[in-house]
């Protein structure tokens, strides 16, 4: 079986790009992880990443084409197929966007489109939702948009701060990535007329409730 090759971008913990090289660890996981790139030196997932042996450099992110430019050879160099976008805080140039286009993902706090950019599980539980979530989608040049490829849907608790619904959802966030990159290294993902369709696709049967009847 040859595995996808997948480049990783991130820009600090890097707990999700942690994740997915979780499940890279298992070889009949259907992709590996062949190269990261960071903006920032001091990200600690790049350390993770280099101390796993992968290859791994930083691109400091001074000009967007600039970036765009030297990522480009980088990933190239390594015969990336699919770029995963895992906390990189930078908006990347349109051209390098339209490059990748459906073949460059991202994962994003919240159930999109509702909350896209910054803090959105802030603003989550500014508006008093009762569910939020976590969205893998592919990327397109406006911020957090794009055909949604998988969610996962995250309750809100009446005592929640930031933090507390950051980490609820952080920890589903690491369940997801890694099915979203499994179902596009098996060939089963595809983009029509802007959304995506997965073969073998099966629904979750039960619908959810919050506050959970009866109260
Ligand atoms: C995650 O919440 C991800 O959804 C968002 O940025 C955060 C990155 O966390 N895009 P980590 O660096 O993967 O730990």
């Amino acid at each position: 079986m040859s595995r996808l090759r997948v480049g990783v971008l991130i820009s600090g913990r890097g707990s999700n790009l942690r994740a997915l090289m979780a499940a890279c660890v298992d070889t009949t996981y259907p992709a590996r992880i062949v190269s990261v790139v960071s903006d920032r030196v001091k990200a600690p997932g790049l350390a993770f990443a280099q101390s796993a042996g992968i290859c791994s450099a930083v691109i400091p992110h001074h000009a967007r084409q600039a970036f765009a430019a030297q990522a480009e050879v980088l990933l190239r160099g390594q015969r990336v197929e699919l770029v995963c976008l895992a906390g990189f805080m930078r908006v990347l140039d349109a051209a390098f966007v339209e490059a990748w286009r459906d073949r460059m993902v991202n994962i994003h706090p919240s159930l999109l489109p509702a909350f896209p950019g910054l803090r959105p599980q802030s603003r989550a539980l500014a508006a008093g939702v009762r569910f939020t979530g976590c969205t893998v989608h592919f990327v397109r040049p406006e911020v957090d948009a794009g055909p949604i490829i998988a969610q996962a849907v995250v309750p809100t608790r009446p005592d929640d701060d930031e933090a507390s619904l950051s980490a609820r959802i952080l920890s589903v966030e690491h369940r997801l990535y890694p099915l979203a990159v499994r179902l596009i290294a098996e060939g089963r993902v595809r983009v029509v007329a802007d959304k995506v369709e997965i073969d073998g696709w099966r629904a979750p049967k039960i619908a959810l409730l919050n506050p959970c009847e009866p109260l």
